[in-house]
C-alpha cells in the first residue's frame, strides 16, 4: 500500500495538471482570434502592390493587434500565477472601463473585417462594483469576439455588419448589452450555446469555451447572462451592485 502522503501528493498534482490544462485551453482560446487577424493582415500585406498609404494603415493595425495579444498573454500569466482555480479576488472595479478596454482590444479585428463597432457606454458613479476586472474584460471580450465571428460569417468582409456595445448603470445594477447583426442563433442552437465545448464554428476556429467561461464569470459576480434574439442577436449581462458588502 502506498503511503497516504504520496497519494495525497499525486492527487494534488493531478488536479493541478487538470487546472493547468484548462488554463492552457483558455490561453489558446483568447489568443486565437487576435493572432488570426494578425496573420491575415500580414498575408494580405505580402500580396499587395506597393502603396505606402495602404501599407501604413495595415501595419498600424498589425501593431495594434499584436500589442493586444501580448497584453492578453501577460494577463493570463497573472492568472496562472494566481493558480488557476483559486477563488477570484474582488475589488472595486469600473465595469465601464472594463467594457471600454474589451472594445479597444477587438477594434483592430472589427476594422479588418469591415464591421462598424458602435458604443454607448454610460459614464457615471454607478459603473463601479466589487468584482474581478480581469474576468469582466474577458467576459466582454468573449462576447465581442463571438459577435465578430457571427458578423464576419454573414457579411464576409462586405460593409453592413454592425456590433453595438452598451452599458447602463444605476445604484442597484449594471446592464451591458452586446448586439450584432450577424448570422443569428436559431432556437435549437440557442439551448446549447452555454455548454462547455459546444461550437458551430469549424475546427480549429471554435473551441466552444467562450460562453461557458462567460457564464462562469457572470456567476462569480452573482449576475445573469441571457440571449435575446429578434432581428439581431443580443447578449445581455446584468451585474448586481454588491449592496451588502
Ligand atoms: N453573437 C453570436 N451570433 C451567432 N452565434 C453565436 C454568437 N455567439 C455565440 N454563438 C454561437 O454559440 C456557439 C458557442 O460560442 P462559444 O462558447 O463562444 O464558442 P466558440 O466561439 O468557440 O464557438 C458558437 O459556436 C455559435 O454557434
Ligand atoms: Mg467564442
Amino acid at each position: 500500500m502506498r503511503p497516504i502522503i504520496a497519494m495525497k501528493e499525486q492527487l494534488r498534482s493531478a488536479s493541478r495538471k487538470a487546472a493547468q490544462g484548462q488554463l492552457a485551453q483558455y490561453v489558446v482560446h483568447d489568443l486565437r482570434s487576435p493572432l488570426t487577424t494578425l496573420k491575415l493582415q500580414a498575408e494580405s500585406l505580402q500580396t499587395l502592390e506597393v502603396d505606402q498609404g495602404v501599407s501604413r494603415g495595415k501595419l498600424d493595425r498589425i501593431s495594434r493587434i499584436t500589442s493586444s495579444a501580448v497584453e492578453q498573454i501577460e494577463e493570463l500569466l497573472k492568472v496562472l500565477n494566481r493558480n488557476g482555480n483559486a477563488p477570484i479576488t474582488k475589488k472595486p472595479c469600473d465595469v465601464a472601463e472594463a467594457l471600454h478596454q474589451a472594445v479597444n482590444r477587438v477594434y483592430g479585428a472589427s476594422l479588418a473585417a469591415n464591421i462598424a463597432l458602435e458604443t454607448n457606454i454610460q459614464i457615471n458613479k454607478h459603473t463601479i462594483l466589487r468584482g474581478d476586472d480581469l474576468g469582466l474584460r474577458q467576459l466582454f471580450g468573449n462576447l465581442l469576439n463571438n459577435a465578430i465571428a457571427a458578423v464576419t460569417k454573414q457579411y464576409v468582409g462586405e460593409t453592413g455588419g454592425v456590433i453595438k456595445a452598451s452599458l447602463v448603470a444605476n445604484k442597484n445594477y449594471i446592464v451591458v448589452k452586446i448586439e450584432d447583426n450577424g448570422v443569428g442563433i436559431d432556437d435549437a442552437v440557442a439551448t446549447k450555446i452555454f455548454d462547455r465545448g459546444y461550437s458551430t464554428l469549424l475546427d480549429p476556429e471554435g473551441t466552444g469555451l467562450g460562453l461557458s467561461i462567460c457564464k462562469k464569470i457572470v456567476g462569480e459576480h452573482d449576475g445573469q447572462i441571457s440571449l435575446l434574439t429578434s432581428k439581431s442577436t443580443m447578449f445581455e449581462v446584468t451585474l448586481p451592485k454588491d449592496l451588502k458588502k
